[in-house]
């Protein structure tokens, strides 16, 4: 796809980071990093991606696909895992704890990061929730020392970043824990130790640790444990105090089966959050990523004929400004949500709405470049009972859509299903076993990978090209994502010639 501003730097001055992605977005997160960041060194495992990238926080702060962006310390293949828990905590407090002055470049380098970050425009967001934070504030503010930075990294919403694990920061911990014991090291001289009042000034740090912990070791430590023993020596080793609730600065450790890595966060609130983004409906990420598969160009016209609260179309535009933008849905209130967000986010003169149903658009044939549309599932939008409507919906799409344009739709396991049995009825006849098998196999080598969108058709779209109402759109591809709780599928078509033929 065309990616505006593309950056690219020099790699004598790049940094290391990681960025955690909700589960199948790493490779479109790999591909971001790329194309925004010119990164080079992308590694893309369950869950995250590491990148060295030569880039300010202003470039990394537009990261669209990711959740949060982290600084890497250390990236490290993992840990033995014995019975003896001494024997643990050390290996772990010699991973993290590095000689004074690999602490004092790391520190150097997320201060330069950090120091401007007050200018980025995730400032008013930031703003809204230390509001909401007011009450909890004051009532602490009185202990509180005078510090050099206000970071405040909520763990709650850390733990958000990636299903399925669980984060337990040593804020959990019950009472006040042992390591919070202000202790000076000669090496790392503390604030008022008369050697050097600036340079002293910078490295009074408050720190916290949140440890997330997986897989075999879980088995012999907890998350506490580790947290504990990692912020006792860092207290030993660099004369920081321990602040479980407002810290300066968050180490992060993560340790599972696959690797051992330790980071510092850039930014307090996840890239997820969109500040742009009034009210929130699909995840911000994965409609994103839909919009990246569509490959709008300039000039392009787009249509979400179910746009709901119009975060497709939100996302869409704010990254690709060049094209117009098309939105329909049958539900005054949701059009409504979606007004208030294109006003907003100020894109009233890039995105037009309009009350209509996807069964009958009121829309000339092959008029847009791209349909993008997350169809609706589950409980909160019962249409799916009605199997008639998945072919009628396609119908619509495939008419309005141009030969050579593309339809990316996020469906369910479910639906994915009702489609091929559907398509099986209309009398396609075939045998291609619908591949549900297959797919998962492939979707599952899309989630290791960093592919390439036409290296991932599957056996699913076969069954509904070779339907004999869809025999205009052919399959190109086909991503699962995570949606939280549920699990969905992108797929990507593209009309290669007029419907009906
Ligand atoms: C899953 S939601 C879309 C959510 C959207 N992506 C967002 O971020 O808010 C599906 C939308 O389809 C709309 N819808 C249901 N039946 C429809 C129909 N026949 N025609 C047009 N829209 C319809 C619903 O009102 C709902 O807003």
């Amino acid at each position: 796809p065309h990616w505006p501003g593309l950056v690219k730097m020099s790699s004598a001055e790049a940094g290391r980071f990681f960025c955690t992605a909700g589960r199948g977005l790493e490779p479109f997160l790999a591909r971001e990093v790329r194309a925004r960041l010119g990164a080079t060194e992308v590694d893309c495992v369950s869950g995250k991606v590491f990148f060295r990238a030569a880039a300010g926080p202003g470039e990394l702060r537009k990261l669209r696909s990711g959740e949060r962006l982290f600084l890497l310390l250390k990236k490290h293949s993992p840990l033995p895992v014995s019975g003896n828990k001494g024997k643990m905590l050390h290996e772990i407090k010699s991973l993290v704890i590095e000689e004074p002055k690999y602490w004092l470049d790391i520190i150097s380098v997320w201060r330069k990061l950090r120091g401007h970050e007050g200018k980025t425009d995730d400032v008013s967001q930031e703003n809204t929730l230390a509001l909401k934070r007011k009450s909890e504030e004051e009532t602490n503010i009185a202990s509180k020392r005078q510090k050099t930075e206000q970071v405040r990294a909520i763990v709650s919403e850390e733990c958000q970043v990636e299903a399925g694990e669980r984060c337990v920061a040593p804020e959990r911990m019950s009472g006040q824990e042992c390591w919070i014991e202000n202790k000076t090291s000669s090496e790392f001289p503390s604030k008022g130790s008369g050697e050097n009042p600036s340079a002293n000034e910078k490295l009074s740090f408050s720190f916290r640790v949140s440890c997330r912990c997986s897989g075999a070791i879980a088995k012999i430590l907890t998350s506490q444990e580790i947290g504990r023993a990692v912020g006792i020596a860092l207290v030993k080793q660099c004369g920081w105090r321990a602040d479980l609730r407002d810290p300066d600065l968050e180490i992060f450790v993560h340790l599972n089966d696959i690797h051992s890595v330790v980071g510092i966060p850039l930014f307090r609130l996840p890239l997820a959050n969109r500040e742009y983004i009034k009210t929130a409906g699909l995840r911000s990420t994965v409609a994103w990523a839909m919009a990246s598969l569509a490959e709008i160009s300039a000039g392009a016209l787009v249509l979400d004929p179910m746009c709901g609260l119009g975060t497709i179309l939100l996302e869409a535009a704010k990254e690709w400004p060049e094209a117009c933008y098309w939105g329909a849905d049958i539900s005054d209130s949701q059009l409504e949500g979606a007004d208030g967000n294109i006003r907003t986010a100020g894109l009233m003169d890039k995105i037009e709405l309009l009350k209509a149903s996807v069964k009958a658009l009121p829309l000339p044939s092959e008029s847009f470049d791209s349909v993008i549309s997350d169809i609706p599932f589950g409980k909160k939008f019962k249409i799916t009972n009605d199997a008639q409507l998945l072919p009628d919906i396609l119908q619509e799409m495939e008419r309005v859509l141009r030969v050579g344009g593309t339809i990316v739709l996020l469906l369910s396991q479910d639906l994915r299903k009702r489609m091929d049995s559907l398509t099986k009825c209309a009398g396609s006849g075939s045998p291609e076993a619908t591949a549900d098998g297959d797919s998962e196999a492939a979707a599952a080598k899309a989630l290791s990978v960093d592919g390439n969108s036409s290296s991932l058709v599957l056996g699913v779209g076969e069954s509904f090209l070779s339907s004999r109402h869809f025999g205009s759109l052919v399959p190109d591809g086909v991503y699962a994502v995570s949606l939280g709780k549920t699990d969905a599928f992108i797929h990507k078509y593209r009309k290669v010639c007029a419907a009906g033929n």
